[in-house]
This record gives structure tokens, C-alpha cells and sequence, in this order.
């Protein structure tokens, strides 16, 4: 398994702080936003982001499934639910990728049913190529093409998250 850099630390960590400097501008200074971060992949992203946003923010978490291994079983699954309701709250889905876009399209449904002030996504990544089905993605920290990717919370099989870096995963002409 050979393991290739695709966006390195410094290069993640800039983008970050950019993403977080533009949340703030786009919600003004007094706003106080509420990030729902997409468990697991997601986590080491929020981690940074949250930091990056000066002034008032709030986190939560959920957690869905729909992965094994490198591909989409298509299904997705509620595992663990919010603990915080969204009403009055001006919240952001932060996702670690979008792929097909199915998960996002479902918890785009889903919260909007929960009645927030306003709901936006931004992705750290974005496989624009392989999307399945149309979902408004409002911030995105990198277009990448049609590869496998671990690091920086990026797993298979729950490998990998501790990588610095974002890495191609090549196996045996695997994509
Ligand atoms: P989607 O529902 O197909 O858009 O899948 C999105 C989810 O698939 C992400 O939140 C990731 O958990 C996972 N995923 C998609 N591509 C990759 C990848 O290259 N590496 C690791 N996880 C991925
Ligand atoms: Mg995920």
C-alpha cells in the first residue's frame, strides 16, 4: 500500500484559519454560531475551525454511517443524535468530505426540520466529480479529484485519522 501527500499540514492549516477568518466576516462579529460536526471524520477539522473563528461559537455532534471501507453502502444511518436542539441557532454542518453527497443531503434535511435561524455546510474537501446527488455546499476548504483519502481525520477502516497530512491511499489499481 503505497501512501502519497495530497495537502500538507501547513498547507491544511492555512485554509483553516482562511475558513474561519470568512465565517466570521459572513456572520458578523457579534454572531454567535453553532457547528454541528459530522462525527467521525470530521472532528480533528471542527477542532481547528472552531479555533479559527473568533468571538462566540458552540459545537455539537452527530454521528451518521454509510461507509465500509472505500465505498458507500448508499444507506444512511442516524448512530448518535444531537444534544442540543437548533431552534434560534445559526448553525454550520462542518463535514470532513463530500462524496456522493448523500449524507449531507440527509442531514440538510433533517436539521432543517429542527427549525435553526439558518443552516449552512462547509466541507474541509470536496470530490465534486463523484457526486451522486445535488446538495448546496456554501464553504469549501479544497476541490480534490476522484481518490481515496486518509490523514487528517480521514480513515479505512478507522486507520490513518492521525496523519498530519492529507494522503492518497493506492492499492493494487484500487482508485
Ligand atoms: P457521501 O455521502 O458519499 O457524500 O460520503 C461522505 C462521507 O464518506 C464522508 O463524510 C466520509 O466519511 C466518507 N468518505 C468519502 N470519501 C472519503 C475518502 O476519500 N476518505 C475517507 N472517507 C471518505
Ligand atoms: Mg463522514
Amino acid at each position: 500500500m503505497a501512501i502519497e501527500t495530497m495537502i500538507d499540514e501547513a498547507t491544511l492549516s492555512a485554509r483553516v484559519r482562511e475558513l474561519g477568518a470568512q465565517i466570521r466576516s459572513d456572520y458578523g462579529p457579534e454572531t454567535s454560531v453553532h457547528l454541528v460536526s459530522v462525527l467521525k471524520g470530521a472532528f480533528m477539522f471542527m477542532a481547528d475551525l472552531m479555533r479559527a473563528i473568533e468571538g462566540p461559537v458552540t459545537c455539537d455532534f452527530i454521528a451518521l454511517s454509510s461507509y465500509e471501507g472505500r465505498s458507500s453502502s448508499g444507506e444512511v444511518r442516524l448512530q448518535k443524535d444531537l444534544d442540543y436542539v437548533l431552534q434560534q441557532r445559526d448553525v454550520i454542518v462542518v463535514e470532513d468530505i463530500v462524496d456522493s453527497g448523500r449524507t449531507l443531503e440527509y442531514l440538510r434535511r433533517n436539521l432543517a426540520t429542527r427549525r435553526p435561524r439558518s443552516l449552512a455546510v462547509c466541507a474541509l474537501l470536496d470530490k465534486v466529480q463523484r457526486r451522486e446527488v445535488e446538495v448546496e455546499v456554501d464553504l469549501v476548504g479544497f476541490v480534490i479529484p476522484d481518490r481515496f483519502v486518509v490523514g487528517y481525520g480521514f480513515d479505512l477502516d478507522g486507520l490513518h485519522r492521525t496523519l498530519p497530512d492529507i494522503h492518497v491511499l493506492e492499492r493494487d489499481g484500487a482508485r
